[in-house]
């Protein structure tokens, strides 16, 4: 019996792993340190002080078409959508450093850490258009950022499947979405389509990908339950 608890009690997606992490953190000097490393990291990502490290895709436009004439009406639209956006990112950056420590496959972990790379460039470039538009980041988000870090752990300790069939849901989400933004933006606003359409190519690419890995699709109630709560953050993201 003993032998069982303990074998239950190791098994990294046992629901008991959840409660072996908590220990770790509260025993272990090395657990506490990395809980430390990524709280300094989750300061970085909801402040605006990320730099990216690929030029940002409107840089090429010339001033005149960049900046375009937009009517006070169509900068608020504007605004209201690239401050979803940058949630998105934020949410995006949250998931991957919540999956990469949630996995036990160091490849695994170095994809996520990859691809977070792509995402903090989003995040970078579209908190460039919100100070460009003279618009604000969401006060909200250091809560987009935990919640999304929680999800994204529980994903991950639910296995690397699972982990990875959330994420693709997740950009497959993503890609629709910034679909429907291309839609939306003013034809003349060239600088946040540039940024918007090279989000919307890198986040099918991130998609394709954990599904080659071997994610398994998330069922239908976890479909339906991400689109609402996604729902519920562009809705109000678009105001605060
Ligand atoms: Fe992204
Ligand atoms: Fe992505």
């Amino acid at each position: 019996m003993v032998h069982l608890i303990q074998a239950t009690f190791a098994m990294p997606n046992s629901p008991f792993s959840f409660l072996r992490s908590a220990l770790q953190l509260v025993t272990d000097p090395s657990a506490q340190d990395n809980a430390f490393k990524q709280m300094d990291q989750a300061l970085k990502f909801i402040s605006t002080e990320v730099q990216a490290n690929r030029p940002n895709p409107s840089d090429n436009l010339p001033t005149a078409v960049k900046s375009g004439l937009l009517s006070s009406e169509e900068k608020t639209l504007v605004a209201g959508l690239m401050r979803v956006n940058h949630v998105g990112e934020v949410c995006a950056q949250a998931l991957y450093q919540a999956q990469a420590q949630a996995t036990n496959n160091p490849a695994l972990k170095e994809v996520f850490i990859e691809a977070a790379k792509d995402e903090a460039d989003h995040l970078a470039w579209t908190g460039q258009r919100l100070s460009e538009l003279g618009a604000q980041p969401s006060v909200l988000n250091p809560v987009w950022y935990a919640g999304a870090y929680g999800l994204g752990w529980v994903a991950g300790k639910m296995g690397d499947a699972t982990s990875l069939g959330f994420l693709a849901e997740t950009e497959k989400q993503v890609e629709a979405h910034l679909t429907t933004h291309l839609k939306k933006l003013p034809a003349q606003d060239h600088a946040s389509r540039a940024i918007v359409e090279q989000m919307r190519l890198e986040e099918a690419g991130h998609g394709h990908h954990a599904a080659q890995l071997g994610g398994t699709p998330p069922a239908l109630p976890v479909r339906l339950a991400m689109r609402f709560m996604s729902k519920i953050m562009t809705t109000v993201a678009q105001r605060i």
